[in-house]
């Protein structure tokens, strides 16, 4: 049996594996992000453990016997988040999770005193990356930088609570902006740069990697008397990629959540920081991959239910099954900035076209086209760095809409896959990390790809109005953004 756990930003999952892959047991727990400023986004560290307790409590409640015979566990986390830890290993203040904005300017800081930043790490900084909350504090909480002994990622804190080590994976380590994402390897240039020591990180490994095992006494607490393994993990897009199987170069998924992520796996490093690409490293060995991401995705849809006090599925439903074609109004949907391609946390979402005829159901259909159209910018700025996306697997809650979906995949220009019900989130990927661990077994066995229910083509007769309409949709970002 094999332990997955997830440490998403709203609550902790769990699943346990048997050695075929089948889901045995799941459990989930809540937790809460508590926002002191504007811009700032924490959670306490020990809130994340006690959620871990409670999952596997659960799961013990629900299969005791299948929980005794755990032999590997692994993890998958939220990413960027800084855990700061002093020599005792005490957490010295709240950690400033992905969704923290507060460090702006000391992304500024970093690439004026860091010309090859974008180079080594492969990405633009971002404040919701780690290097540069630790420039915040070492500015605003100097008492607190001078005793920092370890920074640690979400997971990653866990993983000492669980066995008494530092470590880290390469994935989740590639988006604390410190990691020289094509060697593998912490940076001393970027820590240098950041004012930060390579003994003040933890130690590096693979995702599949075993990095330790369970204390005595958490093996007694937690009845697992064969001491489990615990793997490196992963970020959660690479562990989610992880439990649906895209490990190889090409293969690629669409995540149509809160959030879009467009996720790729590379065979080798393939930035594209002009088009702020996010180009990590895989939680599988020799591999990595790029995202590009979308900040309001389905949060667009909802943002407009809202307003129209109607059910985003009523909206979308009142649009029909069939394209015929795109919407005569154009939205660029930056409702909370934008990541992929401009990087822009100022920039807010803008209209174009709208006309006394522009009725609820013309903007729902504006709101499908303008996400499907970032989708495709993401899709331009992947290839751009070398990518090859000829399909993708879509997961996510927005993929409930078929006519969604049918503007997406018109609008890529490429199928799109939906899996047959089942998990294939972080968790089990975290758990498939938990069994490679714990057995040595391959990931290019281990990691298989879901059955597909069904696959969204896309509309040949809709597709050349789409591709104009893309094409003015590209020009809106450069002609509003100086416009505040
Ligand atoms: C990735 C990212 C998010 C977080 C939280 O760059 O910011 O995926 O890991 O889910």
């Amino acid at each position: 049996m094999y332990l997955g756990l997830d440490f998403g930003t709203s609550s902790v999952k769990g699943v346990i594996i048997d050695d075929r892959q089948k889901i045995v047991a799941t459990a989930s727990s809540p937790l809460k992000v508590s926002r002191p400023h504007y811009g700032w986004s924490e959670q306490n560290p020990e809130h994340w453990w006690k959620a871990a307790n409670a999952v596997v409590k659960s799961l013990r409640k629900q299969k005791p016997k299948a929980v005794a015979q755990v032999k590997g566990i692994g993890m998958s986390g939220q990413q960027h988040g800084a855990t700061l830890l002093d020599y005792s290993g005490k957490v010295l203040r709240p950690c400033m999770l992905w969704n923290d904005a507060r460090s702006f300017e000391e992304c500024a800081d970093i690439l004026r005193d860091c010309p090859e930043a974008k180079a080594i790490t492969g990405n633009i900084p971002l404040a919701g990356f780690t290097a540069p909350k630790l420039l915040w504090v070492k500015k605003h909480e100097p008492k607190i930088f001078e005793q920092v002994a370890k920074v640690l990622l979400p997971k990653d804190y866990i993983r000492y609570r669980m066995t008494g080590t530092y470590g880290s994976d390469m994935s989740d380590s590639a988006g604390t902006y410190w990691l020289d994402v094509a060697k593998r390897d912490w940076s001393d240039v970027m820590l240098k740069a950041t004012s930060m020591r390579r003994d003040q990180m933890p130690d590096l490994f693979e995702g599949t990697d075993a990095t330790g095992r369970i204390t005595d006494k958490l093996a007694r607490e937690w009845g697992m008397p064969l001491k489990p393994v615990v793997a490196g993990g992963g970020g959660d897009n690479a562990s989610a990629a992880v439990g649906i199987g895209a490990v190889l170069d090409g293969d690629a998924v669409l995540s149509l959540g809160t959030s879009g992520v467009m996720f790729v796996t590379n065979a080798k490093f393939s930035p594209n920081t002009a088009r702020a690409v996010h180009a990590f490293c895989h939680a599988v060995p020799n591999t990595w991959h790029q995202m590009g991401v979308i900040l309001s995705a389905t949060d667009s849809i909802e943002w407009l239910a809202r307003l129209l006090k109607t059910p985003a599925p009523k909206l979308t439903a009142a649009l029909g099954k069939k394209l015929e074609g795109p919407s005569e109004v154009l939205l660029m949907p930056y409702f909370s900035g934008e990541r992929t391609p401009v990087g822009d946390s100022q920039i807010r979402a803008a209209f174009i076209g709208m006309g006394q005829e522009s009725d609820a159901k013309v903007m729902t259909h504006a709101v499908l086209d303008g996400v499907a159209f970032a989708f495709r910018e993401s899709l331009d700025a992947l290839r751009g760095g070398g990518a090859t996306v000829n399909r993708l697997t879509a997961v996510g809650g927005g993929t409930h809409s078929e006519i969604w979906l049918k503007i997406i995949a018109t609008v890529l220009g490429i199928p799109l896959d939906l899996p047959a019900a089942g998990d294939v989130g972080g968790a089990f990927g975290g758990a498939r990390m938990g069994l490679m661990a714990a057995t040595g077994a391959s990931f290019k066995t281990v990691c298989t790809k879901p059955k597909i229910a069904r696959t969204i083509m896309p509309e040949k007769k809709a597709q050349a109005a789409y591709e104009a309409a893309y094409h003015r949709y590209t020009k809106i970002y450069s002609a509003v953004r100086n416009i505040k």
